[in-house]
């Protein structure tokens, strides 16, 4: 069953639970993180909650729970939800305070859901994606998972309406990532992708790439590629914690490599389910 958790509370996901006066509603005051469940265990979860004090430290929010108490309501949630395969989402803002852009003197708000997973089409993962390219107009401290997500949801709007599945943001020529997912090239069997920076979000599924590609020799190349680089792939890939690896065949409308998901994707994505099957909390 899909759950909500407030402030020590678990409710139903329609039920009011917000107050107006809450920094996430009121500023986007806030962080968040999404975990992957898999046969009821988390995948990389001690990865993503080191991400989440990383992204709670850069925006100086005053945390007292620690990794453990983290851990310990996240792995609550999913035995309360009774699900096996989901997605844990997990929120938390600079708390419940009358508007004013200073910092309160008030706890964080810690909210999450368990939801079960949408798969992802299966049309998707035997044909791959389409995606266009997108001026990134985010702004410099990308590297921080902020609630701060409208320029995402425009880009991502924006590539829908033109039938896509993904933006892939470039930003003074270079690529960056996509909407919600890291962006990846195969050039020559080589798989490149750009090295963590300010301007990307350090993605977990891009650190198990890294791994499994330890495993498969594949070399794992951080380097920035350009627009023009990119369509000149011969396999081009996005990864995120809910979709894993997206095969992507075409970015504005111009086929990459044969059109089809490439060798090197292919393998990389059976080596990730075995990776998961093997790496579980
Ligand atoms: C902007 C952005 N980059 C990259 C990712 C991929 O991160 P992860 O693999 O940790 O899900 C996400 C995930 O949502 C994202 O929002």
């Amino acid at each position: 069953m899909d759950i909500g958790y407030i402030n020590g509370r678990y409710i139903g996901l329609n039920e009011l639970a917000v107050p107006i006066e809450e920094r996430g509603h009121q500023f986007g005051d806030g962080i968040y993180e999404v975990i992957r469940v898999y046969n009821g265990k988390t995948f990389m979860l001690n990865e993503h909650l080191e991400r989440l004090i990383k992204s709670g430290n850069a925006i100086k929010l005053q945390i007292e729970h620690s990794i453990d108490d983290f851990r310990k309501l996240i792995h609550d949630a999913i035995a309360k939800s009774g699900e096996k395969d989901c997605c844990v989402y997990l929120q938390i803002t600079r708390g419940i305070s009358a508007r004013n852009h200073l910092f309160p003197n008030v706890p964080v708000s810690i909210s999450l859901t368990v939801k079960q997973i949408v798969p992802l089409q299966k049309s998707i993962r035997v044909n791959g994606a389409a995606a266009i390219l997108h001026e990134d107009e985010r702004w410099s401290n990308c590297y921080i998972k902020s609630l701060n997500l409208l320029p995402n949801v425009l880009a991502r709007q924006t590539a829908y309406e033109q039938g896509c599945f993904e933006a892939i943001l470039v930003r003074n020529g270079m690529i960056t990532e996509g909407t919600s997912s890291n962006v990846f090239m195969v050039k020559q069997g080589k798989l490149y992708t750009a090295p963590l920076s300010r301007h990307i979000l350090a993605g977990i599924t891009r650190m198990a790439v890294k791994k499994i590609c330890k495993q498969v020799s594949v070399d794992f190349i951080k380097q920035s590629f350009s627009k023009e680089e990119l369509l000149q792939a011969d396999e081009v890939f996005i990864t995120n914690t809910t979709s894993e690896i997206v095969p992507i065949v075409t970015v504005e409308g111009q086929t990459i490599g044969a059109g089809r998901p490439g060798e090197v994707t292919t393998k990389l994505y059976h080596k990730l389910q075995q990776f998961v099957a093997d790496c579980k909390e």
